[in-house]
């Protein structure tokens, strides 16, 4: 039966409700979360888990994170759960944390990709909360996006890419952070940092007394501009799909662009400091120059620009502090979107 053209639903009690019972009738719900949307299927049904991963198009292998209702739900998903998970979900739950822990034995491995362990998180939305409430297990869901695409931040988003592959979205407005969560691995050794988000490493670092491993390649620095601009491994964001996008140092935007212009590019900037001035053949968005308000509207900014068949992106490269850290690494990630 053909899914066709799913249209985004306002997420009111009767909705959310309906979206539960979907869920475990094995069928698919995207959902808000403050981070982005979510692709859901039941966390306990590993044909609805696999479900997930044929409407994104994402390698089985790429675990996902399982969304609980409660901190005292942990205990349903992990093996153990260790003192330093406690302590950090005291501290940031619901919100944008996803911890990894050692599974318990009877969690699927369609939900982990296989692994020993599990990701878990409680989201700080009132939809998604209500919707855990409501179907009562442990949500399974990535970004509601296709493999290697920007993740959604609106329900609009979701339906664009997914309507075909999808049984419900749920429309709760646009997401507050706008950024995928911080990613801990507390599964054994040192903790350490998998995915830099909007709760930093030092927040967590200040509730575990302990200094964080980190991942082990650090962000790419900016490449410069080539002729080669569409040679693969040299875009700045891979999964910006049509259009090429690049990151630009502010003193080097100007001529860039007066560079690009002359060789008659269609140009789409994303900038926040710099004022750069509009013409026929370059598109300006500026995004605010405050960290968590320049991520609110950055996936929905390269969105916009990507939609409109421009020959490359050029992206204000912002400065390279803590605060910018998530979007950095957002700014200089190849794949796994
Ligand atoms: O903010 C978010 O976390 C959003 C919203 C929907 O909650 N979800 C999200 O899911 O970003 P996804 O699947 O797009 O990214 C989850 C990341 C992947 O890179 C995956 O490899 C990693 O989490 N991950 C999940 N379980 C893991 C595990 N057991 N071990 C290591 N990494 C894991
Ligand atoms: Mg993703």
């Amino acid at each position: 039966m053909s899914k066709n053209s799913i249209k985004p639903v306002i997420a009111d009690a009767d909705a959310i409700n309906h979206a539960a019972d979907l869920l475990r009738r094995g069928r698919l719900v995207a959902f808000p979360t403050e981070t982005v949307y979510g692709l859901g299927a039941d966390a306990g049904n590993p044909e609805a888990v696999a479900a997930i991963f044929k409407a994104k198009g994402r390698p089985t292998d790429h675990p996902l994170i399982v969304h609980i209702a409660d901190i005292d739900s942990l205990g349903d998903w992990a093996a153990t759960v260790p003192e330093a998970a406690l302590k950090l979900a005291h501290r940031f739950w619901p919100g944008p944390l996803a911890m990894i822990l050692n599974k318990k034995a009877g969690v699927s491995p369609t939900v982990t990709g296989g692994q020993q362990t599990v990701g878990l998180r409680m989201p700080d939305h009132l939809v998604a909360l209500a919707l855990l409430k409501s179907f009562g297990g442990g949500i399974a869901a990535p970004s509601a996006n296709r493999f290697c695409r920007i993740s959604p931040t609106q329900a609009l988003h979701v339906s664009e890419e997914l309507a075909d592959a999808v049984d419900m979205i749920l429309d709760g407005g646009a997401c507050r952070v706008g950024v995928e969560s911080t990613i801990i691995d507390l599964s054994g050794g040192k903790p350490r940092l998998l995915r830099p988000g909007h709760i930093t490493q030092q927040q967590i670092e200040a509730v575990l007394q302990i200094e964080l491993l980190t991942p082990s390649t650090p962000a790419a620095p900016a490449p410069e501009i080539s002729e080669e601009i569409r040679a693969p491994g040299m875009m700045a964001v891979h999964y910006a799909p049509a259009t090429p996008a690049m990151r630009c140092r502010a003193e080097l935007l100007p001529d860039r662009i007066q560079h690009l212009t002359a060789a008659g590019k269609k140009i789409g900037v994303l900038n926040y400091r710099l004022d750069i001035a509009e013409t026929g053949q370059v598109r300006i968005l500026r995004l605010p120059e405050q960290a968590a308000s320049y991520a609110q509207s950055f996936y929905t900014a390269l969105r916009e620009l990507d939609n409109l068949q421009l020959d490359i992106i050029l992206i204000e490269q912002p400065p390279q502090t803590e605060a910018w850290r998530a979007i950095n690494d957002r700014l200089g990630k190849a794949a796994a979107l």
